[in-house]
């Protein structure tokens, strides 16, 4: 949480020349100064390009919002766009409501994982794990459960998936509520999860927009609470080419699968908030993307008014400036902000048509939407309606179960996300005859698995990151419980020792004969307002915690059967001990959810086929290269992370690295897991399409349409006598009718406060986007040129899952090795049965980011494709002409 007070730093254009800076108005709205001239800027990108009536899939929701915005007053319309406050209702974000049409204030409610801050709800695997299936169907399916989950109580706008951060360096803290590394399998992931989520009727939001790769620092307020000296948020500072081919590449995904929310970051992109960044939200997610939903900001990731507006902002979160300040950057202000001619009506009534269009375009009808039947702030049944100001109190919870039988979607997706990293036939567990259960992460929290609030701890069994993106687990089903349940089934004798630090017993117990010894052991992080053991959100070491090596190592040097299990959420450095031969197996069992024991007894019992990791386990923390920042390195400034590495993290890293020096060989690569049989890969063929020639997109937008005029008689806009204000609420009404007492601001009206940009009032037709034109960027760019198939024969005794992967190099000077381009999860193929993997390479598949053309362009250099089963066992290669 931020705990400085107000900052109030508008982002401003410091010309209209192209190379113009984008700094910081300060806080005692001194004229702006530019940044020294060696910190990264961002240029700004204005007007703010509003909605197309014709885009891809839109069209309808389109004339919906169209008629339904047609009826809104200039207030009406600044709720739709502003939350009520922090805590100001039921959800963790709530917008406006308009009465008069029926429409209650929409409900936005984390997270990515499922339902957070409520109960009956399920808990699904992680982004890591669910990622590690590789499945597209699980992904669908997770999403449309989810889904299904939140309109069940009422919500109207799921905050997830995540593919932000990717995870850029291997400790950074939210890393596993995405599913991968690699940008092309997370963007799969976001829109098969997006897809799902919306075909239940709930808007997707897809986050953390952009380059939000670490904890530290990530709010100036929060550094603070942590005893840094630092006066504004991290800046990431990376180049155009890496932010469109790695961390844009699954937003783009994101908004073909038609994602109704984009929820902008925290940090700043080259020194300009994430949240009033017109390069990117006008010029990426907008114009070039052709994004039609709407920007919402993180909690309190806003901090100016008409500059975000102006840089393509759409919806202020949670509302208020800081959490129950009672003051907004909109509310009162945006209305303000239009009267007064700061804030273009074209762009207001634009943020409402993108609100209204995702809404409708998910099938929600005004009028129709259910009640909202949970609190995120009580678990009693009766509550405040408006629990921060404590007002109208009645039933906030119907302890509503939403849960279905969701379960087994669970229990499958988190086996078949676990991977068996070695094996030496210890697994699959048949029938043992004396099995030993080690270490506290197989066991219960002494407190319950809800026992720390938002999951902010690693006692008992690891079955979920902490922040705001878990869930309240309805049951945890341990390793312990299930493991036992299968050995009395089997009548295996089951001992288990469930504290790390019982070595005598332990050893007593492992040393015994005719013993199967399962060791768990754990590593945790999560998001950076809660700190667990010095681990301030991002992980401080990429070791096990709790003394989990030490425990490994003490078991395996009397027990020549040690099976180790790892719930983790990214690698862990497993160098010192993983080549010892009494560790006959390792699996990384990621972070399951509710399910877990279930899920990994059914791995270890082999009675589900195992995924593939979705990212490298190097030997040593320095092979991953790019790391967190975790010391302010810009005096009391914005702390500089320069993303110098370009698109050279994780595999592609290794990759570079490797082939310089051998010792940076991973000990398990991206894509590498173990199954139950062997595979043998064969008949690669690469069959070219005709396609026309790449077109970039031409031709002119509609002008910026309006929807309703509005008074300019700021009386029209008071404070209506009917209603009775609520502590701290945020209205869009004025408090009084001099704009300057309205607006609460001393400097209304000064040059520096108005100091918007060129460009940003012009509501006239634009030129197109070569590079956009559609939902997902220019149309051609998914034209498929290549279609590429191989056969894949089961040569074992086992019917199991496969997964076939392509890599592509694209070729040229400073190009990855190989990047992902292609993949399946195979299921069920038996013994000497041969099934055909195919894979279709787009023209976006192929490109390299121009950045000077500023579009996609397939360089002449030659291009080469590999498919095998992990991105360094590649049997089959082939040239494309
Ligand atoms: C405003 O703050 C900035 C940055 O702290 C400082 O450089 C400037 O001198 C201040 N201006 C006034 C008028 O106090
Ligand atoms: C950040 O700066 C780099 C280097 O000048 C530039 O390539 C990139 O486009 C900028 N990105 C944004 C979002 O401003
Ligand atoms: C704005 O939303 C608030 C909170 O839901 C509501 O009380 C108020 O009536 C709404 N105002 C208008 C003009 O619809
Ligand atoms: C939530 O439960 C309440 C009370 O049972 C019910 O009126 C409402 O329709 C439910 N909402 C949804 C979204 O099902
Ligand atoms: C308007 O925004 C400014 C910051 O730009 C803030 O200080 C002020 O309190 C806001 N006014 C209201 C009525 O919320
Ligand atoms: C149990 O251990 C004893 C002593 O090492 C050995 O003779 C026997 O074969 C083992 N039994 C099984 C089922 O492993
Ligand atoms: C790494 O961090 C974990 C969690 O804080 C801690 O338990 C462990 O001892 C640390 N490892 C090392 C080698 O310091
Ligand atoms: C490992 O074994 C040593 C004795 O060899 C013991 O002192 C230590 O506590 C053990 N550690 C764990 C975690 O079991
Ligand atoms: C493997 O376990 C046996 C006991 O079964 C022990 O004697 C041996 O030293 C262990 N080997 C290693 C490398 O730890
Ligand atoms: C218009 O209103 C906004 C929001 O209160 C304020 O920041 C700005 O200074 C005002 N501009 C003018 C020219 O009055």
């Amino acid at each position: 949480m931020r705990t400085s007070g107000l900052v109030a730093a508008a982002l401003c254009a410091a010309s209209t020349s192209s190379a113009a800076a984008i700094y910081e108005r300060q806080g005692n709205g001194s004229i702006p100064q530019p940044p020294a001239s060696d910190l990264a800027y961002s240029p700004p990108d204005y007007p703010s390009p509003w909605m197309d009536p014709e885009a891809n899939g839109w069209q309808q929701a389109y004339a919906q919002a169209q008629a339904f915005v047609s009826q809104l007053t200039l207030l009406e319309k600044v709720n739709l766009t502003t939350g009520v406050g922090w805590m100001s209702e039921r959800c963790v974000g709530n917008t406006g409501s308009i009465p008069r049409l029926g429409l209650r204030g929409l409900c936005l409610q984390d997270g990515p994982l499922g339902l957070r801050l409520s109960d009956y709800n399920s808990a699904f695997p992680v982004g890591i794990t669910a990622g590690a299936t590789w499945s597209r169907h699980l992904w669908n399916d997770r999403g449309r459960l989810m889904g299904t989950e939140a309109k069940g109580k009422g919500i109207d706008v799921l905050l997830g998936p995540a593919s932000g951060p990717i995870g850029r360096a291997p400790t950074g803290g939210r890393n596993w509520e995405g599913f991968s590394v690699d940008p092309y399998m997370a963007g799969i992931a976001m829109a098969e999860t997006i897809k799902g989520i919306q075909d239940a009727g709930v808007i997707a939001t897809a986050k953390h927009y952009i380059a939000n790769e670490q904890e530290h620092f990530r709010q100036a307020g929060e550094a603070q609470g942590y005893g840094f000296d630092v006066d504004e948020s991290l800046s990431s500072n990376l180049d155009d080419k890496t932010l469109h081919e790695l961390y844009a590449w699954p937003f783009q995904d994101s908004v073909r699968a038609g994602v109704g929310a984009v929820m902008c970051s925290y940090n700043q992109i080259n020194n300009s908030y994430g949240c009033q960044n017109s390069k990117l939200m006008n010029g990426i997610l907008k114009d070039e993307f052709g994004f039609q939903g709407f920007i919402m900001s993180d909690w309190q990731a806003q901090h100016a008014g008409a500059a975000t507006a102006a840089a393509g902002l759409d919806m202020s979160m949670p509302g208020d400036t800081v959490f129950n300040s009672g003051r907004s950057y909109w509310g009162a202000n945006l209305t303000l902000g239009v009267v007064n001619g700061t804030v273009a009506p074209w762009r207001l009534d634009d943020m409402a048509m993108r609100i209204m269009a995702a809404f409708f375009k998910v099938g929600r009808v005004v009028g129709e939407t259910e009640d909202i039947n949970f609190s995120s702030w009580t678990r009693d049944s009766i509550g405040f309606i408006q629990p921060h100001a404590s007002e109208n109190p009645a039933q906030v919870n119907f302890q509503v179960d939403v849960r279905g039988n969701h379960a087994h979607h669970i229990r499958e997706s988190a086996a078949k996300g676990t991977v068996i990293l070695k094996n030496e036939g210890a697994l699959p567990l048949n029938k043992p005859k004396f099995i030993a259960v080690i270490g506290e992460d197989a066991g219960s929290n002494p407190a319950g698995p809800n026992g720390c609030n938002d999951r902010g701890c690693a006692a008992g069994t690891y079955a979920m990151g902490w922040g705001s993106g878990t869930s309240q687990f309805p049951y945890l089903v341990t390793p312990d419980a299930a493991l036992q349940r299968q050995a009395l089934e089997d009548n295996s004798r089951y001992e288990s020792v469930l504290q790390n630090n019982q070595w005598a017993a332990v050893q007593g117990v492992v040393s015994q004969p005719n013993v199967t010894a399962i060791v768990f052991a754990n590593a945790a992080s999560g998001e950076g307002y809660i700190s667990v053991d010095g681990n301030a959100g991002d992980r401080k070491n990429l070791t096990l915690w709790n003394s989990g090596d030490e425990l490994i190592k003490n078991v395996s040097s009397i027990c020549s059967n040690t099976i180790v299990v790892i719930h983790s959420v990214g690698p862990v450095l497993l160098t010192d001990w993983y080549e010892n031969p009494n560790i006959t197996a390792i699996v990384w069992a990621g972070v399951p959810g509710q399910e877990s024991g279930n899920s990994i007894t059914d791995i270890l019992y082999g009675k589900r086929s195992p995924g593939r990791s979705p990212f490298t386990w190097g030997r040593t923390r320095e092979s991953y290269g790019a790391d967190v920042l975790y010391e302010p390195n810009n005096g009391n400034g914005a702390p500089q992370s320069d993303f110098t590495e370009g698109v050279f993290i994780d595999y592609r890293e290794f990759d570079r690295a490797t082939a310089e020096n051998p010792e940076n060989t991973p000990l398990f690569e991206f894509g590498f897991g173990l199954s139950w049989s062997t595979f043998e890969y064969s008949n690669l063929n690469v069959e070219k399409r005709q396609v026309r020639p790449y077109n970039p997109t031409t031709g002119q937008t509609i002008a910026a349409p309006s929807f309703g005029n509005a008074s300019t008689d700021l009386d029209d806009y008071l404070f209506p006598s009917n209603i009775r204000p609520i502590r701290n609420f945020i209205y869009p009404y004025l408090n009084v009718s001099s704009a300057e007492d309205a607006s609460d601001d001393d400097s209304y009206g000064e040059e520096a406060a108005d100091f918007l940009p060129p460009g940003a009032l012009d509501g006239s037709a634009q030129p197109k986007n070569p590079a956009g034109g559609a939902p997902g960027g220019n149309r051609q760019l998914w034209d498929i040129l290549y279609t590429i198939t191989a056969t894949i024969t089961n040569t074992g005794s086992a019917t199991t899952d496969e997964v076939p992967q392509l890599y592509l190099s694209h070729g040229g000077e400073g190009e990855p090795v190989r990047v992902l381009r292609g993949f399946e999860r195979i299921e069920r193929i038996a013994p000497g049965e041969s099934k055909t993997f195919r894979a279709e390479l787009t023209r976006r598949d192929l490109s390299n980011w121009d950045t000077v053309s500023q579009n996609w362009v397939i360089t002449d250099a030659p291009k080469t494709i590999w498919v095998g089963s992990s991105s360094r066992n590649l049997p089959l290669t082939a040239t494309l002409e």
